[in-house]
This record gives C-alpha cells, sequence and structure tokens, in this order.
C-alpha cells in the first residue's frame, strides 16, 4: 500500500471518550462490559485476539487465537501444546494478547504470564468440541512442516476411522490461561487524540493512570 493510499483510508473515530471516574475499578468488570458491548452489536468473532509470545531469545511471533473464557484468573485459549506458540511458552512464559474491534473504535491490551490450565478443565473443553474438530487437533501436528494438504487429509480420514464415537483429548492439545499484570483499554477518539487507561496489578489491587494517545 502506498502513502497516499493510506492517507485515504483515514476515519474519525467519533465514540464518548473514557473517563477515570466511570471505568470499572477491576479491569475483568471493565472487560466484561467491553465484551457486552461487542456481543450486542455482533461483531464476527469478537473474542479474536492477537497472541505475542517470544523466544528465549526475545524474537517476538504473533498470531490469531480464539478466546474461550475469562474471569479473574485471566483469559484461556486452547491450541496444540508441541506448536511453535506453545513451545515458546515454555521457555518464556511471558505474553500479550490484543484484541482489536474496530466498528467500536476499541483496543484492550493484556500482558503477563501464561501458564497450562489444568488436564481437566482441557478434558471438559474438547469433549465439547464437534467431532471434526477434535479429529483435526489429533491430526494436525501444528507448526511443523508437512508434505502436503493430502498427507493431513489421509492423517484425518484414518483417525476418523480409527476413534470410536468418543474421541479423546490428545495429549498434544490443551489450553493456557494468561494472568494479566496489565489490562489497557483504548478508545478511539477525534484528531487521533484518544483515549488510554492503563490497569497494572500492584501487589493484589490494581492501579488506573492515563497513558497519551
Ligand atoms: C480468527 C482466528 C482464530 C484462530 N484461533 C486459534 C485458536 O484458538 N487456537 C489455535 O491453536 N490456533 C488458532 N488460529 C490459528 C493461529 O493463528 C495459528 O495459525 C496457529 O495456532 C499456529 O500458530 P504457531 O505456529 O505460532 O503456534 C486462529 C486463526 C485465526 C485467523
Amino acid at each position: 500500500m502506498r502513502q497516499d493510499e493510506a492517507a485515504r483510508l483515514r476515519r474519525e473515530y467519533e465514540a464518548g471518550g473514557l473517563i477515570e471516574a466511570e471505568m470499572a475499578s477491576d479491569p475483568f468488570e471493565q472487560f466484561r462490559e467491553w465484551f457486552d458491548g461487542v456481543v450486542e452489536v455482533e461483531l464476527f468473532e469478537p473474542n479474536t485476539f492477537v497472541l505475542a509470545t517470544a523466544d528465549p531469545s526475545g524474537r517476538p511471533s504473533a498470531r490469531a487465537v480464539l478466546m474461550k473464557s475469562f474471569s479473574a484468573d485471566g483469559i484461556v485459549f486452547y491450541t496444540n501444546m508441541s506448536s511453535r506458540k506453545s513451545r515458546e511458552l515454555k521457555q518464556n512464559p511471558a505474553g500479550a494478547a490484543t484484541f482489536v474491534w474496530l466498528p467500536l473504535h476499541r483496543q484492550v491490551r493484556f500482558e503477563g504470564s501464561l501458564t497450562p490450565v489444568d488436564d481437566s478443565v482441557a478434558d471438559e473443553y474438547f469433549a465439547s468440541r464437534p467431532r471434526g474438530a477434535q479429529i483435526g487437533a489429533h491430526a494436525s501436528p501444528q507448526s511443523e512442516v508437512v508434505q502436503s494438504r493430502d498427507f493431513l487429509e489421509r492423517r484425518y480420514a484414518e483417525l476418523d476411522e480409527s476413534f470410536g464415537e468418543e474421541v479423546p483429548r490428545p495429549d498434544t492439545w490443551g489450553g493456557w490461561c494468561l494472568q494479566p499484570s496489565s489490562v489497557e483499554f483504548w478508545q478511539g477518539l477525534p484528531n487521533r487524540f484518544h483515549d488510554r487507561i492503563l490497569y497494572r496489578l500492584e501487589g493484589d489491587a490494581w492501579s488506573m493512570e492515563r497513558l497519551a494517545p
């Protein structure tokens, strides 16, 4: 994209701003409020976020994943535990999760550390997935180089045939929970003069500060 094309894409953001006194004192409560808002306007896959990880040398990588639950304990997603992201997290448990909800001119950024979810929780979620997704989890050596699409299709068909009605959770599939130490709420406003409110965990209490846009 050329710079003049980017200039034509410029839009003004006209929603209301963020006022400290109106923000929840707990960022998860605030997130709940914003998340209810995106569900209400029926955004496509509003639970998508970009997860950033880094290898031990600090080289970053980022990809989209789907949030499957959130609570005061953190944000949970499921994946292959031998994938690139999981390999990086096992060596360096620091990560960041960014939700971008463009139609509402909003962004939420979580930063913190990640731990695997308990096997029993992963079992429960895996059992709730459609059979096709369960077979897919067994068939895909996520992040590995494979020789062809055909190789994957054959693996899928073989596994589909070999399993009975119940498909067990593969050992290589599980969940991660990001426990944030900071959460930032960003609201787009006119003249690129946006609002940013940052919560930081200090001991076991959340502080709130305003950042310049
Ligand atoms: C909208 C969207 C949602 C996705 N959700 C997940 C997910 O929940 N879990 C997952 O493992 N990959 C998901 N992916 C695929 C990842 O972006 C990525 O390709 C994959 O996890 C391998 O990443 P890695 O090689 O860095 O580990 C999703 C992709 C998109 C575009």
